[in-house]
C-alpha cells in the first residue's frame, strides 16, 4: 500500500482545506494518508512516506510562513531520491508577480533534494472553489500514478 504525507501551512483556513482536499482524494484512491501542520513535522518523519505534499501559503510579497522555515530548510538538505512529490498553495492573485511563491520555493527544494515530481504544482487562487477541487484531484491522482509505476 503506498504511504502520504501531506503537510500545511496556514493562517486562515484556506491551505488547511487545500491539503485536506488531497488527503480527501489520496485516501480515495487507497493511499494511506498524514496529515500534519508545517511546524509540528519533522523532516525525518516526513521523508518516510512514497508521496510527499507541502501545501502553504504566501505572506508579505513572496514570504514564506516562518513557522516553516525550520521543515524548508531541512528539506533542501535531505536526501529524497525515489520519493514521489507535489506541492501546491492558496494565495491571492492580487499579490501579481508574488503570487503563491511560496510553492515556486518548495517545488525547488524538492527538485534539490532529488525527489521525482509526480504532478504539476497547483496555485490557487484564494479558498478552493469547485474548479480547484478538481484540479486538485488531477494532481493527486498524478501523484498517485507515478508513485504506482515506481
Ligand atoms: C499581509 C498579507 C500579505 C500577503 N502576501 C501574499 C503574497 O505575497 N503572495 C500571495 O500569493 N498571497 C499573499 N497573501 C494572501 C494569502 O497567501 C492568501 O490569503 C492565502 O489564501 C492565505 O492562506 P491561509 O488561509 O492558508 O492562511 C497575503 C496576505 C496577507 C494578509
Amino acid at each position: 500500500m503506498l504511504t502520504a504525507h501531506v503537510v500545511y501551512a496556514t493562517m486562515t483556513g484556506n491551505n488547511e482545506e487545500v491539503a485536506n482536499i488531497v488527503c480527501d482524494s489520496l485516501t480515495r484512491q487507497g493511499v494511506d494518508v498524514i496529515e500534519t501542520e508545517i511546524s509540528q513535522t519533522d523532516i525525518d518523519d516526513f521523508r518516510k512516506a512514497d508521496i510527499l505534499v507541502v501545501c502553504a501559503y504566501t505572506y508579505d510579497q513572496g514570504a514564506m510562513p516562518e513557522e516553516g522555515l525550520d521543515f524548508y530548510e531541512d528539506l533542501q538538505e535531505t536526501d529524497l531520491t525515489g520519493k514521489v512529490y507535489g506541492v501546491a498553495g492558496s494565495g491571492d492573485k492580487f499579490y501579481g508577480e508574488y503570487f503563491n511563491t511560496t510553492v515556486d520555493h518548495f517545488d525547488e527544494a524538492f527538485k534539490q533534494a532529488g525527489a521525482t515530481a509526480g504532478a504539476e504544482k497547483v496555485k490557487i487562487d484564494l479558498e478552493p472553489y469547485e474548479e480547484d477541487v478538481e484540479q486538485l484531484n488531477e494532481f493527486a491522482t498524478g501523484l498517485v500514478k507515478t508513485a504506482s509505476s515506481r
